[in-house]
């Protein structure tokens, strides 16, 4: 009988590596461990054996038992589970792709603009938005009654915090800590109490500063030419009008060549040929003097660009508004 139990497992076995379905690994179930399977048969047996025997053979069904119902649950898991899943999921059809979101335009513009100055040697810094009136005014040589306040639109949280204005109040800052030389670029957002086409309550600015010995207006013309290139096209000149900024002495402002027309004159540049893109100038000795440095040692210049500005002429965008609405469509665009 003992020979009768092998035989039972090894031809169990052998015909579980031929079952490939469910139903037929039921069958098999049934002939081998159901209430009248072929264990059964053997257990029947065992009473017609000599008492001395029994012991010894029922310890070998028992095991034999346990290791079938093992190799069989573990066939059942394998079958199963297997042809379940390939019948319900179609492998062959296309994935569902998720919603991918990307960076704002400004923010791409912005780290455009960056990019192209860390490529010159400038290092990337930033400053507070909520800013004491002193860094955002007095030390940039405004003084309280000064009439350059009014071009400002100041939102006063009281009278000595304000939203920035501008990013200029980051140079004033870096160059508190550090000694020249100094090459900073610092992007961040302004605040001005001002809402048309043209204008936004916050806009982005990044702001520009070198000072060392020696430095002179052509390394300013210079460095923003290459900027502009680089930006726009190698081929966009630029043009320098004088202007006034209280921390800046000379000062000017930067067009470039219309980019829609190449100087033709068209109705992005109200038929001048020129786009105005920022404010500059070369560091006021007032300013120096504020943070401690020596203007008869040191020379600088400083510029600031509204980012939304760069990003409008880049895209060919006439509303500046569609930048904070949105709107998918318009976003999706970039
Ligand atoms: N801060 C000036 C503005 O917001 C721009 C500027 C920066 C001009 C640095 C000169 C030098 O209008």
């Amino acid at each position: 009988m003992k020979r009768e139990i092998d035989t039972l497992i090894r031809e169990t076995f052998g015909r579980l590596t031929q079952v490939d379905s469910a139903s037929a690994l039921e069958k098999l179930h049934i002939e081998v461990l159901g209430r009248k399977g072929a264990l059964a048969g053997l257990f029947k047996k065992l009473g017609s054996r000599p008492e001395s025997e029994r012991p010894a053979l029922g310890k070998a069904l028992n095991e034999a038992r346990v290791q079938l119902e093992s190799a069989l649950e573990e066939a059942r898991v394998r079958t199963v589970s297997v042809p379940s899943v390939a019948s319900t999921i179609d492998i062959t059809l296309p994935g569902r792709t998720p919603n991918l979101g990307h960076l704002h335009p400004i923010t791409q513009v912005g780290m455009e603009i960056t990019e192209v100055f860390r490529g010159l040697g400038f290092e990337v810094v930033e400053g507070p938005d909520v800013e004491l009136d002193y860094y955002n005014f007095e030390a940039l040589n405004i003084p309280k009654d000064h009439p350059a306040r009014d071009m400002q639109d100041t939102f006063y949280i009281t009278d000595n915090i304000v939203l920035r204005t501008h990013t200029s109040p980051i140079q004033v800052r870096v160059m508190e800590k550090q000694k020249p030389p100094v090459r900073i670029i610092a992007p961040g957002k302004a605040y001005r109490c001002d809402s048309d086409m043209t204008h936004t309550p916050m806009f982005h600015q990044v702001e520009g500063l070198m000072v060392d010995k020696d430095v002179r207006f052509a390394d300013l013309k210079g460095i923003l030419t290459i900027f502009v290139r680089q930006m726009f096209g190698s081929d966009v000149d630029l043009r320098f009008r004088p202007s006034f900024f209280p921390f800046t002495e000379p000062s000017a402002e930067v067009d470039m060549k219309c980019v829609m027309c190449m100087g033709e004159g068209c109705r992005v540049c109200s038929e001048t040929g020129w786009l105005e893109i920022l404010g500059s100038g070369m560091v006021d000795p007032e300013v120096f003097k504020m943070v401690g440095y020596d203007p008869e040692e040191v020379t600088g210049f400083a510029f600031g660009m509204g980012i939304e500005r760069i990003a409008m002429l880049k895209y060919g965008i006439n509303d500046l508004r569609l930048f904070f609405d949105n709107d998918l469509r318009f976003l999706e665009q970039f």
